[in-house]
């Protein structure tokens, strides 16, 4: 077997080991082999009913969006929706236009992750608004299309993953609420109310039935995705989500989003007790950045607070909503608790509009995300790249003067570790946000790979089932817990409104940094985004079944009756747009906060800032050029290309960024007009 875990820390070394041409990457062929080696199915128990063992992969899906109304042909203007009028609206879904999913997209993509992911993932993380939106005057949703469209969806799960032809699933799959799913969107009252009572059924199959009754009071819910050793935290973000005027933030006990906090806390708590380790997952993310956030300021505070002090604890974090990929960081820094009660009205983060104007808003998030990111403590010059090495080995290597670091002062890399949280950037947290499956760019999946070394012997979920071990047995400590809040929750009512709560406990001082910050099992190594390029595969339905030699276009009625006779499988696939554990640009060697932290600071840096150039600045192409520049040099001018046109110095890595947050649709003259 080849060394592949080498493979991403060449390529930050050298920064030459070419990236696989997307052409020749097979979905998840050239992952196969360099899986966590060992693991692969070998080691499932002798006379065990489940046929493998862990594979180190989970699938996150979000945003899908089904539209029953949606028809080929029509006008994807906003108002028309792809449900009226005459248009473009492709056979798959309308890229970048402002319509939501035909089902021909959401079959052939479940249809995809039966062929090619089923049986190579451990669990599903599904994020969220799987209803349409509410876009269309002349079409307004009902409460019984939206509760119908979740439940085709849920059933499009179950039939994905069930175990033979029982209704059991063999893998875990953990949804959470979207503000789609709901009616009126964005609004949801405190629990229990008729959309809980309504969703734990739907997802009868993914809520531990322990899990029930706290789903009904508030929509949140763990799964054990690993028996004893990994949770999935199903957040609620409704709660804390800005646009709910039904709620207002977490600093008030009388609030939903107050109990969810107490809650999320005493799960943490009750896991670090049980020696696991936990992933949160949620619909809106906690975006904040310039004068734009997407959550209450008092539930972004407490959130980062939790984060923080549970850094031994949370995995990672991935969530769904805006519809670009991106990720972003919480600063530990920033949590000021008794002051967050007032402040100033933010703009909301553009969330799940579509179309230009929204692409706009998103570029400009983006924008003050690079400029937030600009303000992070800097590294001493040629320290970044050095960072790989420094944070390989624990602090009490930056003692020893290599030959490589000895020009650059230990007290300036001191001070500089204190500045982020010491070595690990303990400061930050980090939540991802993928890209959604409706085409508001690209139709997206992502598979995230985690270590899952020394944890061959692991129970899974499908066996602790089949053992008929409960799984999320209650422990006495949940009882006592829930027993806890539910005795404070009857207080609440005669207490007096004043900010308190109970700060959670950090870890303890001789913890180990957690999973999200060193490299150990369960933690994130890479993950890989995947593509449908409907440009491609629309073009491909309707050239395809043209009569040969007849220049006439086909009506789309004619191009869907060839599609549905031969069954078009092979028309739709999805392709790799990047890989994080070979890509060229992002250089990531694992998802560690510190690989985000080293990415987010490679985005921010400023092309205009001279002291990262030499002082003579025509040279600078071939500066630019080489590889093997002086230490100083090498990371910072690595990142930055001369643009071809203006003599102005582009910073690579942010173009990138820029260019996958809106998954590679956008050409190089749509994205300068709206990065203006
Ligand atoms: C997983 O973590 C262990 C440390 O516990 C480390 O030795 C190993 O290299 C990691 N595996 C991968 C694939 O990074
Ligand atoms: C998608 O396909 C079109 C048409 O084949 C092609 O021009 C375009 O470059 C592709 N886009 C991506 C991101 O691969
Ligand atoms: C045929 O289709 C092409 C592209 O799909 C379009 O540009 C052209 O106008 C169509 N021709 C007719 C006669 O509809
Ligand atoms: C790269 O830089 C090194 C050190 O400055 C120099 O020796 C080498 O010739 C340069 N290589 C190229 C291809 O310019």
């Amino acid at each position: 077997m080849l060394p592949f875990l080498f493979l991403p820390t060449i390529a930050t070394v050298i920064g030459s080991v070419s990236a696989i041409p997307i052409s020749n990457q097979q979905p998840l062929g050239d992952r196969l082999w360099r899986s966590n080696g060992d693991i692969n199915n070998v080691d499932s128990p002798v006379g065990s009913s489940s046929p493998r063992g862990l594979t180190g992969r989970f699938l996150h899906i979000t945003d899908l969006h089904p539209d029953t109304h949606y028809k080929t042909g029509k006008s994807v203007d906003e108002d028309d929706a792809c449900h009226w009028g005459k248009g473009p609206a492709g056979y798959f879904g309308s890229q970048g236009g402002g319509c939501d999913s035909p089902f021909t997209l959401i079959d052939e993509t479940f249809h995809w992750i039966e062929k090619n992911l089923k049986d190579q993932i451990d669990f599903v993380i599904w994020t969220g608004d799987s209803a349409r939106h509410d876009n269309d005057e002349r079409i307004p949703r009902t409460e019984e299309e939206v509760s119908t469209l979740n439940e085709i969806i849920a059933g499009k799960f179950i039939d994905t993953f069930k175990k033979g032809s029982a209704q059991t699933l063999s893998i875990p799959i953990v949804p959470t609420l979207g503000n789609n799913d709901i009616m009126p969107h964005n609004i949801f009252k405190e629990g229990p109310n008729r959309w809980t009572k309504k969703f734990v059924d739907l997802w009868e199959k993914f809520i531990p039935e322990i899990q029930r009754h706290t789903f009904v009071e508030g929509g949140w819910f763990t799964s054990e995705v690993i028996p004893n050793k990994l949770a999935v935290i199903s957040l609620n973000t409704m709660y804390f989500f800005d646009s709910n005027s039904a709620v207002d933030g977490c600093s008030s006990k009388s609030e939903p989003g107050f109990e969810h906090m107490e809650w999320l806390r005493v799960q943490l708590q009750l896991l670090r007790s049980r020696k696991m380790k936990a992933i949160l997952i949620g619909h809106v993310p906690p975006a904040r950045s310039g004068s734009k956030r997407s959550w209450d300021e008092t539930c972004w505070q407490k959130y980062t607070l939790w984060v923080h002090r549970y850094r031994d604890i949370i995995v990672g974090t991935a969530y769904g909503h805006m519809n670009i990929d991106h990720f972003m960081l919480q600063d530990s820094d920033e949590v000021d608790i008794l002051d967050a009660k007032e402040r100033p009205v933010f703009s909301i983060v553009p969330g799940d509009t579509t179309g230009e104007i929204s692409a706009q808003s998103r570029a400009s998030y983006l924008a003050s995300l690079r400029e937030d990111w600009s303000k992070m403590p800097t590294p001493p010059r040629g320290m970044l790249d050095a960072m790989h090495e420094l944070f390989d080995d624990d602090l009490t290597e930056l003692d020893e003067d290599t030959g490589y670091e000895a020009s650059i002062s230990k007290k300036k890399k001191r001070k500089f570790l204190e500045k982020i949280g010491g070595p690990w950037a303990e400061r930050y947290s980090v939540s991802l946000v993928s890209p959604s499956l409706v085409p508001d760019y690209f139709p997206t999946l992502r598979v995230v790979e985690y270590n899952i070394s020394g944890l061959a012997d692991a129970t899974t979920w499908a066996e602790s089932l089949d053992q008929d071990a409960a799984i999320g047995s209650p422990s006495p400590e949940t009882n006592k817990d829930d027993a806890s809040i539910e005795k404070k929750k009857k207080k609440k009512k005669h207490k007096k409104k004043r900010p308190h709560f109970k700060v959670p406990e950090p870890p303890s001082s001789t913890a180990p940094p957690g999973p999200a910050y060193s490299n150990q099992p369960l933690t994130w190594l890479s993950y890989t985004q995947y593509f449908a390029n409907l440009t491609k595969i629309n073009e491909h339905m309707t050239k395809r079944k043209k009569p040969a030699g007849s220049s006439a276009n086909l009506t789309n009625i004619e191009v869907n009756k060839a599609y549905e006779t031969d069954g078009g499988h092979g028309a739709f696939a999805f392709e790799v747009e990047y890989d994080t554990s070979n890509d060229e640009i992002y250089k990531m060697k694992d998802l560690t906060v510190r690989s985000f932290f080293k990415l987010a600071t490679r985005i921010a840096k400023d092309s205009s800032d001279k002291s990262f150039f030499p002082a003579d600045n025509t040279n600078v192409d071939d500066q630019l050029g080489n590889e093997t520049d002086t230490v100083d040099n090498v990371d910072y001018d690595d990142d930055l290309e001369p643009q071809t046109k203006k003599k102005k110095l582009r910073n690579k890595v942010w173009r990138t960024f820029f260019e996958r947050a809106f998954v590679g649709l956008l050409d190089s003259d749509d994205l300068d007009d709206i990065s203006e």
